[in-house]
């Protein structure tokens, strides 16, 4: 995944801006649910935040109070500090967190928990528990074109096929799952839940 991720950086926002190679995607709402998605993590209370796997900061961006944003991968932080001029970006590994215990408010972390494994949600969550007490969840709703789990081939622009596993959530269970979470927005798209 990491390596995936460090050589789409540049085209990854193709994928919230319906350009490039999701030009001719046809995905109903999208972008008016987009925008609400937006307005509800503009929403949540300042505070001091970490973003983990941040990626472009495309959803960073509307996080108010005091924001870090950490990734893998130096292009995508390239572009994340550009977008967020306000904002502290480091490169570091979601699973080993470069901060002592306690040292945000809420993780923030969006389209990053639906790759994991079994073994690498354990570990993530326990590595956000370690550096906050609230964590924020954004990930892909379940839909009826979609398994609730699938190994995805992706295709990059430059022709480069990459093997990505990706869970599709229904709110609720995402929120039972994340243990007494609660939902805070639900869309044919999008989820978010607070744990
Ligand atoms: C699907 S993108 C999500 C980006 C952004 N959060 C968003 O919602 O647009 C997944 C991101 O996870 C990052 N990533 C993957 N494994 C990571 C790890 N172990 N530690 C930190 N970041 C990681 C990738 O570099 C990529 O930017």
């Amino acid at each position: 995944m990491k390596q995936y991720y460090d050589r789409r950086a540049p085209e990854y926002d193709d994928w919230y801006l319906g350009r490039g190679l999701f030009a001719d995607r046809d995905r109903p709402g999208w972008q008016e649910e987009l925008e609400n998605l937006e307005q509800a993590i503009a929403r949540l209370s300042p505070a001091r935040v970490l973003d983990v796997a941040c990626g472009t900061g495309f959803l960073t961006r509307h996080l108010r109070g005091e924001v870090t944003g950490l990734d893998q991968s130096e292009r995508m932080l390239e572009i994340a500090r550009e977008r967020v001029p306000g904002g502290v970006f480091v490169r570091g590994d979601a699973f080993a967190l470069p901060f002592p215990d306690g040292s945000f408010e809420r993780i923030f972390t969006a389209h990053f928990y639906g790759h994991l494994y079994p073994p690498q949600r354990a570990a993530f969550l326990r590595e956000a528990r370690r550096v906050a007490d609230q964590l924020v969840v954004v990930d892909a709703a379940i839909r009826e074109d979609v398994e609730a789990e699938e190994i995805q081939e992706r295709v990059l622009s430059d022709g480069s096929r990459h093997e990505v596993y990706k869970r599709f959530f229904d709110a609720e269970e995402l929120a039972e799952e994340l243990r007494c979470g609660r939902v805070l927005f639900c869309g044919r798209w999008f989820v978010m839940v607070e744990a």
